[in-house]
């Protein structure tokens, strides 16, 4: 018996011993592969950067960017060519070691110190790090702020997409995303992967409130204003960037065809002829390309049955030369490797289809060892690499990262300003559109006797802002602030008004039927592939609480938070009015400027409703 445990122990310790040196090989195989030389000391001879000709802002463009290409091995050329989420990071100094290009926040990935300050020195730490290679190529940070730097809490959240589509207003969009970048700046990120200028179909898409609308010249427009509200920022030596995506043609997915078996029809077919993705789906490309985007993210869906990643047609013949694109491709979220099971072939394939920066967003040490083995096998030219990397060295000079080294710390006031949230507050009120107004209920009196609001969207900042807020999935409740529908509605309604609010519809005072009923029903917050859905008809209990208060009042007005049309045709008719607000963002007081009559009306369908 003794014998059989000895045995026992044995077989263990040998396949322990196998695990350990098939991890230690693992890693030395990447090791094998050269890395990038550090250069903690600049004061030595060979670490001098500061008089060379590319840290010369005096020199073109043109010739800073040749000037250190020039000097660049091999695996710092192929470091620039990775953006990597920063959770990834095995330990911070490897962003030295790897000579990462990008570094990303995706939604939720946030400092131990979750505030402004926090932010802040976490990405200048970053950039701290990224400074000490050889050539002190700075890393890029990017993050999304596609409503606003809602990766923290306390920034001021515009309206999705969706709603700043409804106002069809240039001028507000340009404030906008001017307001977004002066609060992404505060935090030190340049860089923002947005507009969405996405042309929409499907509404049962998770995301079809990210992008302005269905119309193609509505979206071409109002993508072109936010680039110029990115271009307009003035605030530091720094000129932020933004990043024109999904390129291409994600709005036009087919329900049931997602190659994700958790989502319907996210990261689908896109099923369009090359003459349909030409005229409804390229001119957004085309104005933002014009309006001078320097970088575009490649979509997750597929077209003719390949993912867009793979598509040397699309993305180099067409995007690049064809379009004159002479910024920087970045693949979307494993985009590269969703191309297909072996991870080399896929990686080969996303490059050598003329994608520049590939948004891993975890494995750098593979995707170091493995470029490095492509082109010494041949399978990526070494031309590939350099007009990869020479895109995005052009851009990192234009954004002013290698002749700054300081930030503006005094710029975290800008985040939450009381000036962002009134640009916020216009946006929601001329996002709201009216959907039904019998006998022109609105504007409400604010001088009526008893008001009754009912539904839990009515008091939930989480259900105004929907998803990419601080969390990928958003966050239900209210964590943020800002001001609720119902927040508004106290605020603009006399005091002699007596307004009561019960979120389930519970009205127990039957001696006088309120005048008015307000009942906000809305969507929970939802981002991607997991807001795919079916049925968009409202919830059987919002149904009960509505009719609640339509027994409890003269007139009753449903206000819709959602980021989509729902589908309302059998009950509208039963409501004296109703309200699209859309994803309103943190200051839903803008709501109640409309619906009491403080602001003109002047929202507009930006997508087809069915009523
Ligand atoms: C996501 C989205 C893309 C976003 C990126 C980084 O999956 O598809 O829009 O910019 O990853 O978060």
């Amino acid at each position: 018996m003794k014998y059989y445990y000895l045995l026992i122990i044995g077989v263990l310790l040998i396949i322990g011993a196998l695990l350990i040196s098939l991890f230690y090989f693992g890693e030395q195989k990447n090791q094998f592969f050269k890395l990038v030389d550090i250069c903690q000391d600049r004061h030595t001879i060979e670490c001098r950067t500061d008089q060379l000709p590319y840290n010369n802002p005096k020199l073109p463009l043109e010739k800073r960017v040749d000037d250190l290409l020039s000097r660049m091995t091999l695996p710092e050329k192929i470091g620039q060519m990775m953006l990597i989420e920063r959770n990834s990071l095995k330990n911070d100094n490897d962003i030295a070691l790897y000579g990462l290009g990008g570094l990303l926040s995706g939604m939720g990935s946030k400092p131990d110190l979750d505030t402004p300050e926090g932010w802040l020195s976490m990405v200048n730490e970053y950039g701290r790090i990224s400074k000490t290679t050889r050539l002190g190529i700075p890393v890029l940070y990017g993050a999304d702020a596609i409503h606003g730097h809602t990766n923290i809490k306390e920034a001021t959240a515009f309206p999705h997409f969706i709603g700043l589509g409804a106002t069809g207003d240039v001028e507000l969009v340009k404030k906008v995303a001017l307001a977004t970048t002066q609060e992404l700046a505060a935090s030190a990120i340049y860089w923002n992967f947005s507009p969405n200028v996405d042309v929409l179909g499907d509404p049962r898409w998770g995301r079809f409130y990210e992008s302005f609308g269905s119309d193609p010249s509505l979206v071409t427009r109002l993508g072109v204003a936010y680039l110029e509200g990115i271009a307009a920022y003035d605030s530091s030596p720094y000129h932020p960037i933004g990043t024109a995506k999904h390129f291409i043609g994600a709005g036009a997915m087919l329900w049931g065809t997602s190659v994700n078996k958790n989502f319907k029809i996210d990261q689908g077919e896109s099923d369009i002829s090359l003459d349909e993705l030409r005229q409804r789906h390229l001119p957004s490309f085309k104005a933002a390309i014009a309006a001078g985007v320097p970088s575009v993210m490649i979509g997750l869906n597929n077209w003719q049955n390949k993912k867009i990643s793979e598509n040397q047609y699309l993305i180099t013949d067409v995007l690049k030369k064809e379009m004159g694109f002479s910024g920087f491709v970045i693949s979307d979220w494993y985009g590269a490797y969703e191309i297909e099971n072996n991870k080399y072939k896929a990686t080969v394939t996303a490059v050598n289809a003329g994608i520049d920066m590939i948004m891993l967003p975890f494995e750098y040490k593979r995707f170091m060892a493995d470029i490095q083995t492509a082109v010494d096998k041949g399978d990526i030219s070494q031309e590939r690499i350099d007009d990869a990397v020479a895109r995005i060295l052009k851009v990192k000079f234009q954004i002013g990262l290698f002749d700054n080294l300081n930030y503006n710390p005094a710029a975290i006031a800008d985040i939450g300003s009381a000036e962002h949230r009134a640009i916020a507050r216009e946006a929601v009120s001329k996002s709201i559109v009216i959907l039904k107004n019998e006998k022109q209920l609105i504007p409400i009196s604010k001088f009526s006797k008893k008001i009754y609001v009912a539904g839990d969207a009515a008091d939930n900042l989480g259900i105004q802002l929907g998803g990419w807020s601080v969390e990928w999935q958003g966050i239900n409740g209210n964590w943020t602030p800002g001001t609720t529908i119902l927040d508004g509605i106290r605020e603009v309604v006399s005091p002699q008004v007596n307004l009561v609010y019960n979120k389930d519809g519970n009205f127990n005072d039957n001696s006088k039927l309120a005048d008015i009923g307000i009942m906000v029903v809305g969507e929970k917050p939802y981002a991607e592939g997991w807001g795919d859905k079916e049925d968009l008809s409202l919830s059987d209990n919002d149904l009960e609480i509505i009719d609640k208060l339509k027994k409890n009042s003269k007139k009753i007005i449903v206000i819709i938070i959602s980021g989509r049309p729902l589908v309302i045709k059998n009950e509208i008719k039963n409501w004296d009015a109703t309200v699209a607000a859309w994803l309103p963002g943190s200051e839903g007081a803008g709501v109640a400027d409309i619906i009491f009559g403080n602001k003109p009306i002047t929202g507009k369908l930006p997508v087809n409703w069915s009523l």
